[in-house]
């Protein structure tokens, strides 16, 4: 798909069809006024007749009108005058389906925006593209019939823009690419069944990266370097899988950068299960995307690479299965991590704090200037917080409220929970440093409150994005989510 940004008015825009926002009681929005003026009033009789009354998301689309360059009108609800940054990306969203379905090749799109300081140039641009592709979306699946013909739709044009404004909109056209090809990676990735999507496959997903981009390289530890690195949490999770455990270490490499890495880490439970702390299997099937933050990581990572940003990130994947068996680890079972603090392992199912927690240790080599963890870690998130809003944690508040503040500029969002020190005291066990569950109060944090064990003297924030990585239901699967807020995140950070 290709994407370009108009600066002329609708009636000379070049494109198989213009795409207008109609509001409540079939009014015209501003620019559709113009490219009314111009077929005399056509479309104005034609709304007056109230069957199209504006609703939001509804589209209707119509033949040539005289004297315009597009053979074709597609009209979107829009709803209110009042255009909220939500109802756009909805009304957005459905013109771009309601295109795909047609042999609209190319078409510019010029729906009602919400106010500028609400959403700016670039900010409408990236966003525009990112809507955009997550509409198109479909799931890589393994049905066996033919798959559904390719929409017609090749080119998309977002405006119109003052040409002055035209820069910052080719900017966010160029980082809305990047981002939503980071989250169809992801996306592509997380949706895969677990006896496809493994440890294995994985690692060589991430060297499949390598190879696509000259400034990413990756290294592959096996079990025999993940034993010398004294792994033990992460071992005593993988112990009861056929699966041999990976852990993948990705490198972005920046001439311009000197600074210290920025180091994200992904939780890679390619399924899991509970282990002996079995799972109900009402909805196990779920457990595949339990390795989402690992596809956010290779999801970003080639985002950064495709923008060159000017910075050192390294991304750190542990990645394996959590599995019952006779070699599986019990409850009760005392295991020493990497940092060398013993963990009393009370239920089997908080397994990704566990693979976390030797992965976070392993950061400390590069001496990062701030690491970034992202997990599907825990139910107790999605209680908190719904499928909204991801949850973030961390030892530096300021880091925290740069990520809440990208996911609010990029609309994926997160929040803080707090991570104050009782939640990490509610950890004790009898037997080892501590362990690893707190009982059903407040488990999110006491999970981020885990992680904080092993990230002392690190500037570290923790994502869970068990509610938002994924949706079940009819419409399941990956998001893609927090992709577009990371990129956020980043772009912000080494300036738009
Ligand atoms: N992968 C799950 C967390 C999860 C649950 C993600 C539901 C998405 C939806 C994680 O490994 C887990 O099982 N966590 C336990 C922790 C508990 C045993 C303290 C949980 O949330 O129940
Ligand atoms: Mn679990
Ligand atoms: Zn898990």
């Amino acid at each position: 798909m290709q994407f370009e940004i108009f600066t002329s008015g609708l009636p000379q825009v070049q494109a198989d069809c213009v795409v207008i926002g109609i509001h409540d009681g079939g009014e015209l929005s501003a620019g559709a006024k113009a490219l009314d003026r111009r077929c005399g009033g056509a479309l104005a009789r034609f709304l007056k007749r109230g069957d199209f009354p504006g609703r939001l998301g509804e589209t209707l689309l119509l033949p040539a009108f005289p004297r315009l360059k597009s053979s074709r009108i597609l009209l979107v609800g829009q709803g209110g005058h009042d255009v909220t940054r939500r109802n756009w990306r909805k009304a957005m969203a459905a013109a771009v389906a309601a295109l795909a379905k047609t042999k609209v090749s190319s078409a510019a799109v010029a729906l009602t925006r919400p106010a500028s300081r609400e959403l700016d140039d670039y900010t409408f641009a990236r966003s525009a593209v990112e809507v955009t592709r997550a509409a198109l979306y479909r799931v890589n699946d393994l049905k066996s019939g033919q798959k559904p013909a390719e929409p017609a739709l090749q080119k998309i044009k977002f405006g119109p823009l003052t040409s002055s404004a035209s820069r910052a909109g080719k900017r966010g056209l160029a980082h809305g690419i990047a981002s939503a090809n980071g989250a169809k990676l992801m996306r592509d990735l997380a949706n895969l069944p677990g006896n496809v999507c493994t440890p294995t496959y994985l690692a060589e997903q991430a060297k499949a990266l390598a190879t696509k981009h000259a400034s990413l390289s990756v290294k592959v530890l096996e079990e025999a370097d993940i034993r010398a690195e004294k792994m033990g949490c992460f071992l005593a999770v993988t112990q009861g899988s056929d699966q041999p455990p990976k852990f993948i270490v990705i490198e972005h490499k920046s001439p311009k950068a000197s600074r210290a890495p920025l180091v994200f880490v992904g939780k890679g439970i390619t399924f899991d299960t509970g282990g002996i702390s079995l799972k109900d299997p009402g909805a196990m099937d779920e457990m595949k995307f339990d390795m989402s933050g690992a596809a956010a990581v290779l999801g970003i990572m080639n985002t950064i690479a495709e923008l060159a940003l000017p910075m050192n990130v390294v991304g750190l994947v542990p990645t394996c299965e959590n599995m019952p068996s006779g070699r599986a680890i019990k409850p009760g079972d005392i295991v020493t991590s990497a940092a060398g603090l013993t963990v009393e392992i009370l239920n089997t199912d908080a397994e990704g704090r566990l693979i976390l927690c030797d992965a976070l240790h392993y950061a400390r080599r590069y001496k990062p200037h701030t690491v970034i963890d992202m997990a599907t870690l825990t139910g107790a998130c999605v209680i908190a917080l719904g499928v909204h809003h991801s949850g973030v944690m961390a030892n530096d508040d300021e880091l925290a409220s740069e990520l809440v503040a990208a996911g609010v500029r990029a609309d994926d969002r997160a929040w803080q929970l707090p991570l104050t020190e009782e939640y990490g005291e509610q950890l004790k066990s009898n037997f080892a440093d501590f362990a690893n569950v707190a009982g059903r109060d407040g488990g999110a944090i006491t999970a981020g409150a885990f992680l904080a064990k092993f990230t002392k003297g690190l500037r570290w924030a923790h994502m869970d994005i068990a509610g938002s990585a994924y949706v079940g239901g009819a419409a399941k699967g990956s998001t893609g989510r927090p992709i577009a807020l990371l990129t956020d995140f980043l772009v912000h950070r080494t300036g738009r």
